[in-house]
């Protein structure tokens, strides 16, 4: 398996070269661009690298999934469903025109933008620190791994910075979308996609949810089978944004990307996969990890179509 994940590395590092660093996360653009890192966790526990593996990036979108399943254990998938849809979108993750347009009358799904300020709202806590707090908590939890924390300067950087998402989240509060104070959602969501990780963090979470919501180090079960499927689903049809289909058709895995260049897969009943390449392609995914992951997945058969 190493020898297969170093040459998946190898074939794809000119793919760092094509797209861009995240810039409207100012610090975002401090990143690596050159970087290409792969960790593979099988359900047996047992770990793969090859590249960059090491390189450090803020987790972003991928926190979404992780929300979503605290958000599931905290009220039921019907709660969480009747206030956000699971319906994939042609616009991009930040879209602003797709919120008023749509008929479902709340978020399309919870991985853009405005459905996972939605789910933030959602979470049970005393106060935004309680709720962060349980956010963290249970992403240390699921990736094994006690001493993750937030990017200061990435977290200070997006709440500087994130006026999109606040038009976005006051939108949704004057349309009755989401309940509390807004600025309170707004900085626990601006934290968990401050939360610094590797790809072996996220190839833990991607092995959770292919191992049907038990922890394979340990065989704890943190969360249903019925809620993982529902999870990995969305990251089939939403998980990759307006990108989906292609993803889905050419590489046929459940994963969730994030600006900061890392994706996060799920094999059912094989692998959990985490890639970074900060260098992202026009609807903010990695155009390297893309890549490595249509590689790896042709090489092994992972497809699950
Ligand atoms: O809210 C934002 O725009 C970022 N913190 C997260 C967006 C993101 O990761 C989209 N993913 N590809």
């Amino acid at each position: 398996m190493k020898r297969i994940l170093e040459n998946i590395i190898e074939n794809n590092r000119k793919w760092t070269k094509e797209g861009e660093l995240a810039s409207y996360i100012p610090e975002l653009t401090r990143a690596d661009k050159d970087a290409l890192g792969i960790c593979v966790t099988t359900l047996d526990g047992d770990e793969f690298y090859a590249g960059d593996y090491k390189t450090k990036f803020t987790i972003q979108s991928v926190s979404k999934v992780i929300t979503l399943m605290l958000a599931i254990l905290d009220n039921g998938k019907d709660y969480v469903f009747s206030k956000v849809g699971m319906e994939p979108t042609e616009s991009a993750f930040n879209s602003i025109i797709n919120l008023e347009t749509n008929t479902l009358r709340k978020p399309l799904n919870p991985m853009i933008n405005a459905g996972a300020i939605t789910i933030v709202s959602l979470l049970s806590g005393e106060n935004s620190d309680d709720k962060f707090n349980r956010i963290l908590k249970f992403t240390r939890k699921i990736t094994g791994n006690d001493s993750l924390n937030i990017n200061e300067q990435v977290y200070s950087s997006e709440k500087a910075t994130g006026n999109r998402n606040r038009a976005l989240a006051h939108f949704m509060k004057s349309l009755d979308i989401i309940e509390g104070d807004v600025e309170e959602i707004l900085d626990v969501y601006f934290k968990q996609c401050s939360i610094e990780v590797t790809c072996t963090d996220i190839a833990r979470i991607g092995a959770m949810l292919a191992n049907d919501g038990v922890l394979p180090w340990n065989n704890e079960r943190v969360i249903s089978r019925e809620a993982t499927r529902l999870v990995k689903t969305i990251m089939v049809t939403c998980g990759m944004y307006d990108a989906s289909g292609k993803f889905a058709v050419h590489i046929g895995i459940p994963a969730k990307s994030g600006v900061g260049g890392g994706i996060m897969a799920a094999v059912p009943r094989r692998m959990g996969i985490g890639v970074v390449g900060p260098a992202l392609d026009e609807k903010g995914n990695s155009i390297g990890g893309i890549k490595v992951l249509e590689e790896l997945s042709r090489e092994l058969d992972l497809s699950i179509f």
